[in-house]
């Protein structure tokens, strides 16, 4: 099938709403909301938003759709969510990535990757309640754990969020 013409319907959650954390909806800020990412979202800052984390490129709106038909289809396996403001503009973003092991009785493991937070909106506890909304989704479709590399100016973030120190990262680069 082919990927370059979109067909899920602009603003359909990439995942069930129903694994987005009611206490994190609860917990934010006044007017602000959190769900699953929508394909529409290519309008709203999200790729802005993770340009406060790395490069993103020049992504045009037919790759966009490409790249977020592919993840609908595995969207049993890709959960990435995003925080609004009261204007509906996105401030914050994540992604919890599960991977299906043969080890540890054909055990489920999350990876929290693509964390940021507008420049403008960071320390008023998004970031905490992005992970929160994460976790909540790991622990719903059954990881047994969550992990994620980061940066050493990022630890006490993530210790704050309750994660600790495990093991080291080793990278190879293509
Ligand atoms: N070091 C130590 N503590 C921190 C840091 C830090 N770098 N950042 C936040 N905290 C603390 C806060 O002070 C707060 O503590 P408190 O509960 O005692 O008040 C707590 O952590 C929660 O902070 P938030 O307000 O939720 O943090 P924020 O919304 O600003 O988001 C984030 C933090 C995501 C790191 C943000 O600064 C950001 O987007 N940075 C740029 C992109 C980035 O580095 N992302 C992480 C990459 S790693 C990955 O994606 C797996």
């Amino acid at each position: 099938m082919s990927l370059t013409s979109p067909v899920t319907d602009a603003t359909t959650p990439l995942f069930s709403p129903t694994l987005v954390s009611p206490e994190v909806l609860s917990e934010l800020p006044e007017g602000y909301t959190c769900r699953p990412l929508q394909r529409a979202d290519y309008h709203n800052g999200f790729l802005d938003v993770l340009r406060v984390l790395t490069t993103v490129g020049d992504v045009t709106e037919a790759a966009w759709n490409e790249r977020y038909e592919w993840m609908s289809h595995r969207n049993d396996e890709y959960f990435l969510l995003c925080i609004l403001d009261p204007s509906r503009k996105i401030v914050g973003c994540g992604a919890l990535i599960v991977e299906r092991k043969f080890i540890h009785n054909l055990g489920l493991v999350g990876h929290i990757e693509d964390i940021a937070v507008a420049k403008d909106q960071q320390g008023k506890k998004l970031g905490l309640r992005i992970i929160q909304a994460l976790d909540f989704v790991a622990e719903k479709v059954g990881c047994y754990k969550s992990i994620l590399d980061c940066s050493e100016a990022n630890e006490g973030f993530y210790v704050k969020c309750g994660f600790k120190r495990a093991g080291l990262e080793m990278a190879h680069y293509y």
